[in-house]
Order: structure tokens, then C-alpha cells, then sequence
């Protein structure tokens, strides 16, 4: 269900009109609405409830204080993969024992870190990267508590930047030699094995992937116990895919239900690290229309946000609905969405059938996931202001870069 709704001609998310949230802090500037952020949340909860399980929330899909702690206050644990992530997602109240930590390439800075600070588990993605945990780990005379990343070389029929369950990706270790490496982790000293693991990819709509990968994770774990290997949980990744368009998004009900009924008996959690699918419709993009270019080959409506706020159409091809926040009856023509950055690729949306005038708001759909967390400063841009709606109060969670911020840290040489 959208939190924006047409109210006596103007869009409103939640109970605050969005012309009102573009006059007090301006735009281009990120909406989320909180009440989006908790049914999304909720989804899973009551799809897992009476299960032993825990959900946790990939922080890279969005990783603003606010919506963290929203769902830390809602007991959700987090999917991290950067120190950086490790030290967000502390400040935002998260409970160090629900986070697992996943990505190819840990430091050991970053694993020090990670064990200093007690997280739940290392999903640990190949032969040197165990190495070089067992040798941090000892190193401060602890134990890591390790999840193996087994790629179960499924696919997932998603986009293929997106994809990351098949061979040919870089992530995991691969399924055939999964079982070694386990009897490698079992017999080191600093190692403690707790889990498996496997993410597929991103944005996927239909369930059958994840049944597949749950079939060949469920059999590696029962030859792992016949290796005497005890595993106490099974992560299957994150990957639930949303409607940005007209897709069908699949309940997540329908995805995890077959998986529950085969995990019955087997005394495994489940954990789950989805992003896009908490975010990613409770957030849009408000930007405002700076010229219409009419008159050449193509119409342009030229706006204030651009391929540095929200990078999803400039790198993937992705298509974001886009609605007007004032709607006009008028004329439409079809118009190129573009900002203003130096880059033929800059574009929010091509060949939009609206009806536009200069200076009007225009809202970017589906803008929670992956698009604040994947902006830059590009073309010396401050990044967009982040406002979260709760009913009728909208609350600034993330002020504007003021543009001496975007240089702060930089010198010039000395003469
Ligand atoms: N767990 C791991 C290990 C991941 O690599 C990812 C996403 C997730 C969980 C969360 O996946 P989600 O539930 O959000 O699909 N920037 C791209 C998506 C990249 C996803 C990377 N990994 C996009 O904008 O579509």
C-alpha cells in the first residue's frame, strides 16, 4: 500500500502535503513515510511469527539513523558490510548480537572491530578470508562465530548486475567445496561454527529461486552433519523483490512459507537479511522541475535531482514511476526526466507520457532502496535532504550537505 494519496488535487505522503515539505526543506529531498517503513517490516514478522527466526535488515539498501532504529525499536537485527555500516548501525541502537557481517572483502581492522564489538556471526566468503579471521580472532583471544557463504548456483532471473547466487559471481564459496572448507573451519582454533549462508540476488519476483536455494542449502547442511558438523542456523539472504512499476511483487508469505514447512524438524533459525523489500516503497524522491526544453528531437523536462541522488535508471536501466505531486489536466506530451548533471546518462526517466509546467514538484516512486545509500557528490552536488513523515509531522532525519561540507576535508598544497 502507497503512502502518498491525492488530497483535493495535491499529493500528500502520509497526512503532509508534499508541496509543503519542498517549501520548509527544499529540494531535491528524500521522503520516507514511518508507517510504510513498519507494515513493510511487519510483513515479515507475521509471516515468521512462532518461528525461531530473525530478520536482518541489509543496511546498504538505506542507511539513515532513523529508519535503523526504527526497525533496531522493532527488534530487527542487521545485515552489515563495511565498519562503516558496523558503526551506523550502533549509533542507531542496534543490538550487536543480531548483526551478521557479509562481503568479500573484510579487513581485519574491520573484523577486529566486528568481534570487539560481539556480533552474532561472520558470513565468511572464501578459503584466505577464514584464514585471516582465525588469525584476528586468536589475536585477541576470542572465538569468531562463522557462517560459510556457499553459492548454490541458482538463478535467480533478475537483473544480472543484481544477480549473485550464479558460479560466474563473485560471491560465496562454491558449492562443491563447501563441505571442505567447513572441516577446514571446524578444525581451527578460533573459529566457531554456527551457520550457512546464500544470497541469490536482488529484486526477485518469483519465489522458485529461493525454494531451489533453501532445497540445495538444507542438503549441503545434512551432509555437513554427517561430516559430525552441527549448524544451529540457515541464512537465506535477502533478494525479495517490491513492484516499482507494474511488477507482481510476491507475498512474503508465498516466499516463506514452503521454506518454513521444510525447515520443520530441523532445529535451524532462520535468518534473513532483506533491504530493498523494508525500504524501497516507503521512500520517494521529490524534485522540482527547473526548465522544460522543448522545441529539439525530444521534450526535456530538466529537474533538480539527478543520476547522483538516485543512480538506479543511469546504471541499471531501472524505471521508476514518476508522478506528478500537483496534477494538471492539460495536455501530455512525453518527456525525457534528466537533471542537470555533465552526463548523457543522467536520466530519472525516459519518454514519460505527463503533463508539466516549469516549477512544479514531481515525485520519483520506489525511491527508498538503494538510492540515497548510492548517491554521490558528483559534479560537487550536495546530497539531498532526508525527511521522514509520521502521520501529519514530517521530521528532518538527514539535513543538506551545505556545499563548504563537500570540501572540508581536502588541501591544497603547501607553497
Ligand atoms: N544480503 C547480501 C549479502 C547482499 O549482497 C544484499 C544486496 C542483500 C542482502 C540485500 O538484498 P535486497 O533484499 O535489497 O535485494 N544496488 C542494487 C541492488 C544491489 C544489491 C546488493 N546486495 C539496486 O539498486 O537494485
Amino acid at each position: 500500500m502507497s503512502f502518498l494519496a491525492l488530497v483535493s488535487g495535491q499529493l500528500y505522503a502520509e497526512s503532509v502535503a508534499l508541496p509543503d515539505i519542498a517549501e520548509r526543506f527544499g529540494t531535491p529531498c528524500y521522503v520516507y513515510s514511518r508507517a510504510s517503513l513498519e507494515a513493510a517490516f511487519d510483513e515479515f514478522e507475521r509471516s515468521l511469527a512462532g518461528t525461531d527466526s530473525l530478520v536482518c535488515y541489509a543496511i546498504k539498501a538505506n542507511s539513515n539513523l532513523a529508519i535503523l532504529n526504527l526497525f533496531a525499536q522493532k527488534g530487527a537485527g542487521f545485515d552489515i558490510v563495511s565498519a562503516g555500516e558496523l558503526k551506523r548501525a550502533l549509533a542507531a541502537g542496534a543490538a550487536p548480537e543480531k548483526i551478521v557481517f557479509s562481503g568479500v572483502g573484510k579487513t581485519a581492522d574491520e573484523m577486529r572491530f566486528a568481534l570487539d564489538s560481539g556480533i552474532f556471526c561472520f558470513n565468511v566468503e572464501s578459503a584466505p578470508e577464514l584464514d585471516r579471521l582465525n588469525q584476528v580472532a586468536g589475536g585477541l583471544g576470542k572465538k569468531a562465530p562463522l557462517s560459510l557463504r556457499v553459492n548454490p548456483d541458482v538463478d535467480p532471473r533478475t537483473h544480472p548486475y543484481i544477480s549473485t547466487g550464479l558460479k560466474e559471481n563473485k560471491f560465496g564459496v562454491a558449492y562443491e567445496d563447501a563441505r571442505e572448507l567447513y572441516r577446514k573451519a571446524a578444525s581451527l582454533p578460533n573459529i566457531e561454527i554456527r551457520g550457512i549462508g546464500c544470497h541469490i540476488g536482488s529484486q526477485i519476483l518469483d519465489p522458485d529461486p529461493f525454494f531451489e536455494a533453501a532445497d540445495k542449502m538444507l542438503l549441503l547442511t545434512d551432509r555437513l552433519l554427517a561430516d559430525g558438523i552441527h549448524l544451529s542456523h540457515i541464512d537465506l539472504g535477502g533478494g525479495f523483490g517490491i513492484r516499482y512499476t507494474d511488477e507482481n511483487e510476491p507475498p512474503i508469505g508465498a516466499c516463506l512459507l514452503p521454506i518454513l514447512k521444510k525447515l520443520q524438524g530441523r532445529r535451524l533459525k532462520l535468518l534473513l537479511e532483506p533491504g530493498r523489500r523494508l525500504v524501497g516503497n516507503a521512500g520517494i524522491l521529490l524534485t522540482r522541475i527547473e526548465y522544460l526544453k522543448t522545441g529539439g528531437t525530444r521534450d526535456f523536462a530538466v529537474v533538480d535531482a539527478a543520476m547522483n541522488d538516485l543512480a538506479r535508471p543511469a546504471l541499471y536501466g531501472a524505471v521508476h514511476d514518476i508522478v506528478p505531486v500537483t496534477p494538471l489536466a492539460g495536455e501530455t506530451r512525453s518527456w525525457e526526466i534528466v537533471g542537470p548533471v555533465c552526463e548523457s546518462g543522467d536520466f530519472l526517466g525516459h519518454g514519460r507520457a505527463l503533463c508539466l509546467k516549469q516549477g512544479d514538484l514531481i515525485v520519483i516512486r520506489s525511491a527508498g532502496a538503494y538510492g540515497m545509500s548510492m548517491s554521490s557528490n558528483y559534479n560537487t552536488r550536495p546530497r539531498a535532504v532526508e525527511i521522514m513523515v509520521d502521520g501529519s509531522r514530517a521530521h528532518l532525519i538527514r539535513r543538506r550537505e551545505s556545499l563548504e561540507a563537500l570540501y572540508a576535508d581536502e588541501s591544497i598544497l603547501p607553497s
